[in-house]
């Protein structure tokens, strides 16, 4: 039986814990199944607020079908030159974290990437969906997933290099108890025209979003990365997996929503803005 010191933490005790083929111990005695799938339950059951919170299992294939095609891709060659720009030691082993990973697309591109440049690392993701940390866990079987809260994270303090967090909500907290000092939290946001010409289809009058920067307490901008291209939507299950990803999927009049199925294929700007943050 192979066992080793987990990433995670005791959700329930704060001891460490173990990692077994099958199964996660702490020194107190608890213990935590690992699923088939390879991730981990870690959210207390009184943070729980439904059996199955977060994204369903529709959502994540859509995000998955979507993101395996590659548009996002721009993205995703970011955050590994954001990684690669701050790992240069390959005598040292970093510790990753994605936070609010979902399936796991950007989590496992720059796992690849470090690796490929001989770097040691270990990786974790947690997220509140099952479904999504099932095609993470599938993705990266030798890294660690957990399902848990953004607001109590399974983890001891001070001990994460890199903190990636794409579109997911912001810990301001627990990201600063989590990092050791001078690590980086990488925050990814959309920029003021992300997906404008899907936005000018589904409204009358889009807003352009607010991308006004923001600081956070005890940590300070290092740089931001802007990500500007122009997608090409080859099909309708791409052009609607897209649009049931964004806030727009809940808030969209159905006129809207029926002009853009109507379409075969759609050409938009995406646009991200990686915001770098280093911990005092
Ligand atoms: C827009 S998705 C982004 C997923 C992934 N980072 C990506 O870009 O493909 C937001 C993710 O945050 C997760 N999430 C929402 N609230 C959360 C919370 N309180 N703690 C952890 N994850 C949360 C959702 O389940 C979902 O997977
Ligand atoms: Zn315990």
């Amino acid at each position: 039986m192979q066992t080793y010191p987990s990433l995670f933490i005791c959700p329930i005790c704060g001891k460490p814990l173990l990692r077994m083929d099958t199964s996660y111990r702490c020194w107190g005695g608890h213990s935590f199944d690992i699923a088939a799938a390879g991730y981990t339950h870690l959210l207390p059951a009184n943070k729980m607020h439904s059996k199955n919170p977060g994204d369903d299992k529709a959502m994540v294939a859509a995000r998955t079908a979507f993101l395996d095609a590659g548009y996002y891709a721009p993205l995703r060659d970011a955050l590994c030159r954001a990684a690669l720009d701050r790992c240069g030691d390959t005598e040292k082993s970093y510790t990753i974290f994605d936070c609010g990973c979902g399936e796991g697309y950007y989590t496992a591109g720059i796992a690849q990437s470090l690796r490929q440049a001989g770097l040691t690392c270990r990786i974790g993701g947690i997220d509140i969906s099952k479904f999504a940390l099932r095609k993470a866990a599938k993705r990266l079987p030798d890294s660690e997933f957990a399902v848990a809260s953004a607001y109590h994270l399974p983890m001891g303090d001070a001990c994460v290099d890199l903190l990636f967090n794409v579109f997911s909500p912001m810990a301001r907290e627990e990201f600063l108890r989590v990092l050791r000092p001078g690590g980086h939290l990488i925050y990814v946001v959309p920029s003021a025209r992300h997906l404008w010409e899907m936005k000018s289809l589904l409204y009358k009058t889009p807003y352009e979003n607010d991308d006004a920067r923001e600081d956070y307490e005890g940590f300070i901008h290092e740089e931001t990365l802007e990500v500007r291209e122009i997608i090409h939507l080859q099909n309708s299950d791409h052009i609607m997996a897209l649009f049931g990803m964004t806030p727009y999927a809940h808030k969209t009049p159905k006129a809207g929503i029926e002009r853009l199925q109507a379409l075969d294929t759609l050409d938009t700007a995406i646009g991200f803005d990686v915001h770098i943050y280093r911990k005092l």
